[in-house]
């Protein structure tokens, strides 16, 4: 009778563990298993987001300067986003950002949240947690937290450290522009990955 209950007492504990812990990273409970795949699917999204953008900025750096540079970001990045969105298919990719430049970035009620938990756990630990997933509305929603290199301050620096030029195409552009005086190393906002139910159902038999 003892040893059936201790070894009940440890399936049930195993089960737990695997089926219903809630991770420190994910809004509702989760298995690992359906972490593991939006993990997958927003990672492959967003990785492949950021080295088309970063070639891109690489490129046009290169061969044209900070200020037409500023047009892949304006221009190209929607474009970019939605080339990667549709390779993968079925899914959705945004990038926000509290103190954003562009008004169609403005993070909505469940971004806000994302950006709130990325924010505040950075200030408790120190730390930028890799990853949050959100179910809201029949979708997954998997960010990925973005850090300010060295490059992004042509920018999103201080803009007394910037390109005059610079500065004065990007008041242009973005006259209510909230996304300037970063340090290296600062949260800058997130990928937002968007994945329909649906899709990680059948992955996730
Ligand atoms: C050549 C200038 C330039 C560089 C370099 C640059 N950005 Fe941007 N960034 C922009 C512009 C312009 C926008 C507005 C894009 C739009 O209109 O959607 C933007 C928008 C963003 C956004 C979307 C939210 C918002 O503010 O509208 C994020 C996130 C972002 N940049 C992160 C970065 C990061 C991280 C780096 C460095 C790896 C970087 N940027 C480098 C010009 C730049």
């Amino acid at each position: 009778m003892k040893k059936a209950g201790v070894i009940a007492l440890a399936v049930a504990g195993t089960a737990l563990f695997f089926s219903c812990g809630k991770s420190q990273y994910t809004n509702v409970d989760m298995s690992p298993k359906k972490i593991k795949v939006i993990r997958d699917f927003g990672e492959d999204a967003s990785q492949m987001l950021l080295s088309e953008l970063k070639s891109e900025l690489k490129k046009a750096l290169k061969t044209k300067g900070p200020v037409d540079a500023i047009e892949v970001c304006s221009k190209k990045a929607l474009t970019i986003t939605q080339e990667v969105a549709e390779e993968i298919g079925d899914i959705q990719i945004k990038r926000t950002s509290f103190k954003y430049r562009n008004p169609n970035n403005k993070p909505d009620q469940y971004e806000a949240q994302a950006l709130k938990f990325f924010e505040e756990t950075l200030k408790k630990t120190g730390k930028l947690p890799p990853y949050y997933i959100q179910k809201v509305d029949g979708e997954y929603r998997y960010y990925k937290p973005l850090k300010v290199q060295p490059v992004c301050l042509t920018c999103h620096g201080d803009p007394k450290h910037m390109d005059e030029k610079v500065v004065q195409k990007l008041k242009e552009l973005y006259p209510q522009d909230k996304a300037t005086g970063y340090k290296i190393g600062d949260f800058r906002g997130v990928i937002r990955v968007s994945i329909p139910e649906e899709v990680i159902k059948k992955s996730c038999l």
